[in-house]
């Protein structure tokens, strides 16, 4: 059960010195709570859990697999910082992650290429639902150069990684936006985003990956809805768990235990479709066209040959949405 000991919520990470007046200076309402940043609504100024563990898993996939690999992210290691410990975790164990640390470079690659390729075609706008610490900016950027990116994930996290790509040295380009929303809070991802800079007139690529689960049926089903009023030319990848039931035996049981180890580390799994119910979802919130992408369908593209037989578990699936 490798997800149990990941208690990183809420640490607080790295505001002891100078980053607080920096923010304040930028009017993000930053306040100091025993110590710890604190934004707007309560938020603390750390990464999210969630969001760390993947990015960790990007890492560990460049570290524990041969090569060929399917997705090159160290950045992410860099962002979170989380110590030399960082693999010793119980859920970084490289054995029982593979096809967990599979699913999530290859949800990751297909949503970077597709990217890329629509970058290619003249769409402007990449908006990356729940981005986390994702990192295409960081590590592609000359398809980046092409796009304006919106980064919407709630103040906290935010707060906290535009602090540390300051401090690497990377820093926030131009085309890189951050927009603070929680999307439980009744606040409108929608209307921040075009306080953004976000055109609702062009096309754009949406990419929620590894959010839909921790979210109510609710949430997503308006996050369909928005998106699909988007501009025509517009697509969403969207990544969603499907119920256990429906995974092999062996897989279920791990499913099970990766549940139970979310909800005991207080980011419990909400929301888990059937892929037919999900591209009728979309179709039902206005997709022109919506397709399921499975882990198989993951496995051929990207996992071909290998001789370690890493595969990404049948778990989670991909919604490709077509406005
Ligand atoms: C597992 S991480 C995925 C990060 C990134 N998309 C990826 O694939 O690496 C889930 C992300 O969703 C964000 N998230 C979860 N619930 C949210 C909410 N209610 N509002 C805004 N962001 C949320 C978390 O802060 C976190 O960054």
């Amino acid at each position: 059960m490798f997800l149990v000991g990941d208690t990183e919520k809420g640490r607080q990470v790295g505001m002891e010195n100078g980053g607080q007046d920096a923010m304040e200076e930028e009017g993000r309402g930053v306040m100091e709570d025993e110590g710890r940043a604190v934004v707007e609504g309560g938020d603390v100024a750390a990464p999210d859990p969630t969001a760390v563990r993947v990015a960790l898993w990007r890492a560990l996939h460049v570290r524990a697999d041969p090569a060929p690999h399917v997705l090159v992210d160290e950045v992410g290691l860099r962002l979170a910082d989380p110590g030399p410990d960082r693999f010793a975790r119980p859920d970084m164990d490289p054995e029982r992650t593979r096809a967990p640390r599979a699913s999530i470079v290859a949800r990751a690659r297909y949503v970077e290429d597709l990217v890329a390729a629509e970058a290619e075609r003249g769409i402007g706008q990449y908006v990356v639902l729940g981005a986390g610490l994702d990192t295409f900016v960081q590590r592609r950027p000359e398809a980046a150069a092409r796009l304006r990116v919106f980064e919407v994930d709630r103040p906290g996290p935010q707060t906290w990684k535009r602090r540390r790509l300051e401090e690497l040295g990377y820093g926030v380009p131009e085309g890189l936006r951050f927009v603070p929303v929680d999307f439980e809070a009744g606040d409108s991802w929608w209307d921040r985003l075009a306080d953004a800079g976000f055109d609702a007139d062009r096309p754009a690529v949406v990419a929620s990956t590894g959010v839909s689960m921790y979210l109510t049926r609710r949430a997503v089903t308006d996050t369909l809805r928005r998106v699909a009023a988007l501009a025509p030319g517009s697509t969403l990848v969207m990544s969603f768990l499907v119920p256990s039931a429906l995974l092999p035996p062996r897989e279920r049981e791990q499913q099970r235990a990766i549940q139970a180890a979310a909800r005991a580390s207080g980011t419990p799994f909400l929301s888990f479709f059937e892929p037919r119910e999900m591209t009728g979802l979309a179709r039902a919130a206005g997709f022109r066209q919506a397709r399921h992408v499975s882990a198989d369908d993951l496995a051929r593209r990207f996992f071909t040959g290998r001789p370690d037989g890493l595969r990404p578990s049948g778990a989670e699936r991909l919604l490709v949405a077509s406005v």
